[in-house]
């Protein structure tokens, strides 16, 4: 064996926390924020690009950035932290790195080849991560020769605001380098949570029914869509509703991952994308970004008022909520994390007033089934089926917490 091969020399960089130095493939939004995670939290960072172009724009942004944070007390020198910063444009600025964190377009072929190309370059200790969001990371960890250095570390957007990290595991990812991958997300002061290397991982597949559910109400017509929006923010708690929220974080991102789902799913009806946004997305109505989406975000636009029927807004929020804890329950029968795990994960990465698991307890879960019953005796649709666990739950009469 190499003298710097094994277990420990694959653990050993990655505790020494503010002394490994972190390379950041991709200075798009997602790399050049976690380039400043792991800058403000003390580590020297390499961030490469092959576009010269955004590799300035992140260089100036993150000046402006610190700055800013600087001002507001929020960090005692942005001069400090910038000076911990190389911007390159070579793979070869890599070669001391401890840890190298991937954040480039989302193609499975191009993120396996650039694992490769690196590989090449960092030592045996180097451990590889991908922010992917969508892509299998045994795949990705499959193109390198030491797989078990490989792992999926999934931040969300924008990464020094957002609190969660759901830290993957590919099938071939050595099992003690998830302890130290977690302990390394906490010394930057994130919220890491373990996930199963399955589509979605915790957030993109617990929180689909929060859009589809809504889209097939307001496509049925029971609703419009402000009026859905109304009942989960007022009644439901939600930050922003199912409507706004997928125009602000785009059609062309939103309607992307709900098809990688479905499809990743082997076609799961549960997933199902609806043509509702497949047609605005095809209209290259965006969202907010465009100007137009499900709302109208031109100037002088008359923004459609609910009707704020309580009754009906109650009905709207139980059965986007139902949906939700289905999918947070069958995600915990299937081990993809653990109960605390994925509480935090939709109150951290996705900011839900409450996590699914224990808003079931809080709701009841008799009443949770009990909706979700009637509707699949209303639809006969598999879509609306109830996960195994939570009908266990309601004949034990037992809590999730
Ligand atoms: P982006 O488009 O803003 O940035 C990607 C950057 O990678 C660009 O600057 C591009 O020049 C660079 N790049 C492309 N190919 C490259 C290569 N072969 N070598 C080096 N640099 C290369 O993309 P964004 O939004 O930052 O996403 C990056 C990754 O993070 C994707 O895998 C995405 O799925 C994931 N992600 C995105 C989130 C989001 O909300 N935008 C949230 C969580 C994960």
């Amino acid at each position: 064996m190499h003298p710097c091969g094994g277990i420990n020399a694959l653990i050993f960089p990655i505790k020494m926390n503010r002394d490994i130095i972190v390379g950041v493939i991709g200075s798009g939004a997602m790399g050049a924020g976690i380039a400043q995670v792991a800058a403000v939290a003390g580590h020297q960072v390499v961030l490469y690009d092959t576009n010269a172009a955004a590799l300035e724009k992140a260089k100036t942004s993150l000046s402006a950035t610190l700055q800013k944070l600087q001002e507001k007390g929020k960090l005692e020198s942005a001069e400090e932290v910038l000076a911990r910063f190389t911007f390159a444009g070579e793979l070869s600025a890599f070669t001391h790195c401890g840890l190298i964190i991937e954040a480039i377009v989302e193609k499975l072929e191009i993120k396996k080849s650039v694992f490769a190309e690196v590989e090449k370059i960092v030592g045996p200790g180097c451990v590889l991560a991908s922010n992917t969001s969508s892509l299998s990371i045994t795949s990705i960890a499959a193109a390198c020769g030491k797989a078990s250095r490989v792992l999926g570390l999934h931040f969300f957007n924008p990464a020094p605001v957002m609190a969660l990290v759901e830290v993957i595991p590919a099938v071939q990812t050595d099992e003690a380098l998830v302890g130290a991958a977690v302990d390394l997300m906490r010394a930057w002061g994130k919220v890491p949570v373990v996930a199963k290397d399955t589509p979605g991982f915790i957030v993109n597949r617990v929180a689909r029914p929060f859009y589809s559910e809504a889209i097939r109400i307001y496509e049925e017509g029971v609703a419009d869509m402000a009026t859905i929006d109304w009942a989960m923010t007022e009644l439901g708690g939600f930050r922003m509703g199912p409507f706004t929220l997928m125009d602000y974080i785009g059609h062309d991102v939103n309607y992307v991952v709900t098809e990688t789902v479905f499809t990743s799913f082997f076609f799961d009806p549960r997933y199902k994308p609806s043509f509702s946004q497949k047609r605005l997305l095809e209209a290259g109505w965006l969202g907010r970004k465009t100007g137009r989406g499900f709302y109208n975000y031109a100037e002088g636009a008359v923004q459609p008022e609910p009707n704020r029927d309580v009754a009906l807004g109650n009905e709207i929020k139980e059965r986007i909520l139902a949906m939700l804890i289905n999918e947070a329950v069958d995600a915990l029968h299937l081990n993809i994390a653990s109960a605390k795990d994925l509480d935090l994960a939709m109150t951290k990465g996705v900011n839900y007033p409450k996590g699914l698991l224990q808003w079931c307890d809080d709701w009841g879960a008799d009443k949770c089934l009990a909706r979700l019953d009637s509707l699949y005796n209303d639809y006969h649709e598999d879509r609306y089926r109830a996960s195994i666990l939570l009908r266990k739950k309601v004949d034990g009469g037992e809590k999730f917490s």
